[in-house]
């Protein structure tokens, strides 16, 4: 369905994707998992158009990656943040409605019955009925990124991208949002692509996971299969010196446990 192939992006001389290659199938649940700065936000925000490759190319379906393309394609991938992008002073409602701001034109900014019912039914997937008519400022962080789940529903993509959707949450907030992207995953058939951290999640709710270090792709492969060599080869798991940046890094905590 999307096809990478030796996608490269520098930000000045600092090499941040080196050519990275693989293809996302119709309907997986792939996590993409590495480092602070291994190049998975860059990653997921070439796949939104956000950011242009230096060099490489990308598909989905067939269908390139260019300006002349980029807003059908914007309209088939959904993009979920891990600060959660909602608008405070507005309802759920509203803010979910926002998903379909992209069809409009300037001169017709107005949402039909349809896209309402399909925004109530939105709402009720990701179960935030009760709070419908809510300012999102006075939901819980849980709650927010559900209003922004709901709003890359209503998009109804055939991809939604999770950047870290778990990363501000309490560990059963981060299961329930989890859930609720597999649930999107096996009942509405939408690819979904998330970058996590924790290793633990990534085995739980993971098909497939694609580790990368420093912009290149260590693991590509089943989440069952991912063993303690291939997290070294993703994470390293001694001090090491960063070759882009000089900086010596030191593995987390986390990764240590997860590793011994
Ligand atoms: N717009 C930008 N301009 C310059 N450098 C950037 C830009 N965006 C990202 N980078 C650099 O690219 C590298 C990879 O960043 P990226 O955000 O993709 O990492 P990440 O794997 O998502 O890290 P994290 O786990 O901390 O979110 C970092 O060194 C970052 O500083
Ligand atoms: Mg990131």
């Amino acid at each position: 369905m999307i096809k990478i192939k030796e996608l490269t992006k520098k930000f000045g001389d600092h090499l941040v994707l080196d050519k990275v290659e693989f293809s996302i199938q119709d309907r997986e649940f792939l996590v993409i998992l590495g480092s602070s700065g291994a190049g998975k936000s860059t990653l997921l925000r070439c796949l939104n158009g956000l950011v242009q490759p230096t060099s490489g190319q990308i598909t989905l379906n067939g269908m390139l990656y260019n300006k002349k393309n980029i807003r059908e394609i914007r309209r088939k991938v959904g993009f979920i943040f891990q600060q959660y992008q909602v608008i405070g002073n507005l309802s759920v409602l509203q803010n979910v409605l926002l998903g379909r701001l992209g069809t409009k034109s300037f001169w017709n900014i107005f949402f039909t019955k349809e896209e309402r019912v399909r925004a109530e039914e939105a709402i009720e997937m990701v179960g935030l009925v009760d709070k419908i008519y809510t300012r999102v400022d006075q939901l819980s962080g849980g709650q927010k990124q559900r209003v922004g789940i709901a709003r890359a529903v209503l998009q109804n993509p055939q991809v939604i991208l999770a950047d870290e959707p778990v990363a501000s949450l309490d560990p059963v907030t981060s299961e329930e949002i989890l859930s609720l992207l597999k649930r999107i995953n096996e009942e509405n058939g939408t690819t979904i692509v998330c970058n996590l951290h924790q290793l633990d999640y990534a085995k739980k709710y993971g098909e497939r996971i694609v580790g990368l270090r420093y912009g290149r792709i260590q693991y590509d492969g089943a989440a069952s299969d991912l063993g303690v060599s291939d997290v070294e080869r993703i994470y390293g798991n001694h001090l090491s010196m960063q070759p882009n940046t000089g900086k010596t890094v030191k593995p987390s905590s986390t990764i240590q446990v997860l590793t011994t």
